[in-house]
C-alpha cells in the first residue's frame, strides 16, 4: 500500500462488492454477489474514506491529509490467540480483528454453539459461522483430525456491503492474497482478512470494526 494514501492492488485481482443477508430472524447468515468489476491488472482502492469514487481512490486522500500509520501487528494468526475448546472443535478468536460482520451471533452465537459442538446442527452452524467470519478473527480446528477447517474462496477483493444498516465497508481480501505494509514489509498471508476503507481503524491496515460505530 501507500504511505498515506490507497492500497495498490496488482496481479489481475477480480473485484467485486457483496451484501450480508439476513435470516428470517435479522441474523446475518449469507453473502450475496451484486457487483462485479471489470477485471484491470493493477487499480488503487481507497483507504481513506474520502474518495467520492469508491471504493477507487480519488485523490482525496492528499486534500484531506490521510494519516494512513500501519499498527497491524506481523505475528503469526496462532501466537496471540485465545483458544476456546469444544468437545468436536476449537474456536482461535482474535478479537482486535473484528470486523463486526455479525454473522457470529446467529443460533445461539459462534462459542456456545462450539460448547456444543458433539451434536452435528451445532458442529454444522458454528462452521458455517467461522467461513462467513471475512476478517479471520475466527478460526476453527476439528478436534479429531487437528486440521484447520477453512472454507474455499476465490482470491479477489470483496467490497462488503450491509443495507439493513446502511454501512459500507470494509474490503474482504480473500484467498491468501499477499499485503506489503507502505515500508515493504508484508503481512501474514491469509485465506480471510479485511482491510479498513474507512480511514478510522486504529489497526490499519486492518479494519477494526470502526465503520460501524460512525
Ligand atoms: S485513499 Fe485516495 S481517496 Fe481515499
Amino acid at each position: 500500500m501507500s504511505r498515506n494514501g490507497p492500497y495498490i492492488v496488482t496481479g489481475k485481482i477480480p473485484l467485486t462488492t457483496m451484501e450480508i443477508c439476513d435470516d428470517d430472524q435479522g441474523y446475518c447468515q449469507t453473502w450475496r454477489e451484486v457487483n462485479r468489476y471489470p477485471l484491470k491488472d493493477k487499480y488503487a482502492l481507497c483507504r481513506c474514506g474520502g474518495s467520492k469514487n469508491k471504493p477507487f481512490c480519488d485523490g482525496a486522500h492528499a486534500k484531506i491529509h490521510f494519516d494512513g500509520t500501519e499498527a497491524g501487528d506481523y505475528e503469526l494468526f496462532d501466537k496471540t490467540t485465545e483458544m476456546i475448546q469444544g468437545p468436536a472443535l476449537t474456536l482461535a478468536d482474535k478479537k482486535h480483528l473484528c470486523a463486526h460482520a455479525r454473522f457470529c451471533l446467529r443460533a445461539g452465537g459462534i462459542r456456545s454453539l462450539v460448547a456444543k459442538s458433539d451434536d452435528p446442527e451445532a458442529r454444522n452452524n458454528a462452521i458455517e459461522e467461522v467461513y462467513n467470519c471475512p476478517a479471520g478473527r475466527l478460526v476453527i480446528t476439528d478436534n479429531e483430525s487437528e486440521k484447520v477447517l477453512e472454507p474455499e474462496l476465490e482470491r479477489s477483493i470483496v467490497v462488503i456491503e450491509y443495507p439493513p444498516r446502511s454501512e459500507h465497508g470494509p474490503l474482504w481480501v480473500r484467498g491468501g492474497i499477499a499485503i506489503e505494509s507502505a515500508d515493504g514489509k508484508l503481512y501474514e498471508i491469509r485465506n480471510r482478512v479485511t482491510l479498513c476503507g474507512c480511514g478510522k481503524s486504529k489497526n490499519k491496515p486492518f479494519c477494526n470494526g470502526s465503520h460501524v460505530e460512525e
